[in-house]
């Protein structure tokens, strides 16, 4: 039977869909972003009166309703990611019959997703997680006495990173004098992973045609190779993760020749309760240590749950210590000043704080800019891992990312993390003591105009008079007494090394 040009059964799917209210599971398809993999998010609701439950998933996270209201065709409610920081959601939707439209918040400003409900059944819970005990110490690979130098992919190539680049990579390292000056891992970050074979085995995908044969060449040119994975199921950019094959692809790893993974927490919280956090990271890091070769582990999973006290109880050698880096000088000047203070505890030779890859050179900070990014990261003890496509380097950038003056503060053999001795409005002074009794000094200028910056002594922890030299103008100053003033431009930095 037909009304006008509306068919019953469609009459019928309206009438349905007003009963259910939003009851039901709705699905939508998120476009793929940087990482170039688009990933399917399911709202599950379930509706009684006003009451709303449920949950948002997607392959990388879960978000369980714990607060909803419906109001008429709108929705709104807060979701509790699943991920092991509590984080919380503010969502808001507004539904037309089988259709509707989820405002999404994050990072990069909130997003309109459309969904289409494709059942009006009320929806699954979600399974169950996995519980793992506090793990038993992991022995310590003897690794990373001082902080990891090399390059990672993710910054400038997300999704685009291929085995012809890495090569690039690799020949550019070792012809631009980067190998020479100490940066030996040449990383792959996120989407190099392809699908499990009928053993379990991970392969890699085609960007990636032979992993062993990229390794035996990043080898060949005195470069060694890094890697990315998951705990979880799923990495962040939606490839395949580890969970429950973690003994078999650190297995594979040391056959192909990798050197270094990086671990990156991502979807783990889907299938792990937040107190199995340190298990999982354990489980990889028992797992590479009887992989057959040394692999250092890179724990990334954002700085939660005081990483730094555990860190390397499971067998890291770095630990990311806050969210992901930006090419902006909001984003480095905040991870680097003010989110890692207090955290120099944890550093020391084998475990490291790690502020995240470097942005030098791909074009968002001026060259003053990168020269504060490069110093804080010495001063603070960090892994050094350039972001920026060294194929094509500009000679400026070249000589911050070389320059192994201030590349010998970091790869200081005391191993310890240089702190913030003195803050005066924008104007701050950073030391850390070196394994030859004298110090490194930062002088920075983190304004919006010219300022003057003055290191005392006392605030360093010297005093009389000590031989200066200037870390970046490559010059000695002579026997400065008590105090030391500069000059400086906006989001400039002075760095110093004060003999004993
Ligand atoms: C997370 C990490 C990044 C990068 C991406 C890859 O966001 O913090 O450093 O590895 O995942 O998907």
């Amino acid at each position: 039977m037909r009304f006008g040009n509306v068919s019953t059964l469609a009459l019928l799917a309206a009438a349905v869909a007003i009963a259910a209210g939003p009851t039901g599971s709705w699905t939508a398809q998120l476009p793929g972003g940087r990482s170039g993999s688009s990933r399917q998010i399911v709202l599950a609701l379930d509706a009684t009166g006003a009451q709303l439950k449920g949950y948002v998933k997607t392959a990388q996270y879960e978000d369980l309703i714990v607060e909803g209201k419906i109001n008429g065709n709108e929705i709104s409610f807060v979701g509790e990611r699943q991920s092991g920081n509590g984080q919380r959601v503010n969502y808001t939707a507004v539904m037309n019959g089988d259709e509707l439209k989820l405002s999404i918040p994050g990072r990069q400003g909130t997003r309109e997703v459309e969904f289409r409900r494709t059942s009006t059944e009320v929806p699954p819970p979600l399974p169950p997680k996995v519980n793992l005990p506090e793990p038993k110490p992991v022995r310590a690979n003897g690794l990373a006495k001082t902080p990891p130098m090399g390059w990672n992919s993710w910054n400038k190539f997300h999704g685009q990173v291929n085995d012809q680049v890495v090569r690039q990579i690799a020949d550019a390292m070792a012809s631009n004098g980067m190998r020479d000056a100490g940066y030996l891992y040449v990383n792959i970050d996120d989407t190099w992973e392809g699908q499990r074979d009928a053993q379990g085995n991970i392969q890699s995908n085609s960007k990636f045609p032979n992993m062993k044969a990229l390794a035996d060449y990043v080898h060949s040119k005195g470069l060694k190779l890094g890697i990315y994975s998951s705990p979880g199921p799923k990495t962040c950019a939606g490839f395949e993760g580890s969970y429950q094959h973690e003994e078999q692809d650190a297995k594979t790893y040391a056959a192909w020749g990798i050197d270094y993974l990086k671990y990156d927490w991502c979807s783990a919280g889907r299938v792990y309760t937040p107190s199995s956090m340190q298990g999982a990271y354990a489980k990889m890091g028992e797992a590479l240590l009887t992989s057959g070769r040394h692999i250092v582990f890179s724990l990334c999973q954002y700085g939660w749950q005081d990483v730094g006290e555990w860190g390397a109880k499971v067998g890291g050698n770095l630990w990311r210590t806050t969210g992901d880096i930006s090419d902006r000088w909001e984003a480095m000047s905040r991870i680097g000043f003010d989110n890692q203070l207090g955290r120099e505890k944890y550093a020391g030779p084998g475990h490291w704080n790690d502020p995240d890859m470097l942005e030098i050179g791909n074009g968002g900070m001026s060259d003053t800019e990168y020269r504060t990014h490069m110093s804080l990261w010495c001063l603070l003890a960090a892994p050094l891992l350039a972001g920026n496509d060294l194929r094509d380097v500009k000679p400026d950038i070249l000589q911050i990312l070389d320059n192994k003056e201030v590349i010998a503060i970091d790869q200081d053999k005391l191993g310890k993390q240089g702190v913030r001795v003195a803050k005066d409005g924008d104007v701050e002074v950073w030391a850390r003591p070196l394994a030859d009794g004298g110090h490194a000094v930062g002088l920075f200028n983190r304004g919006a105009s010219a300022a003057k910056v003055t290191a005392k002594w006392s605030d360093i922890g010297i005093q009389g008079s000590h031989k200066v030299r200037d870390l970046w103008a490559h010059s000695d100053l002579g026997k400065i007494s008590n105090e030391y003033s500069a000059d400086m431009p906006s989001h400039g930095v002075v760095m110093l090394r004060i003999a004993k």
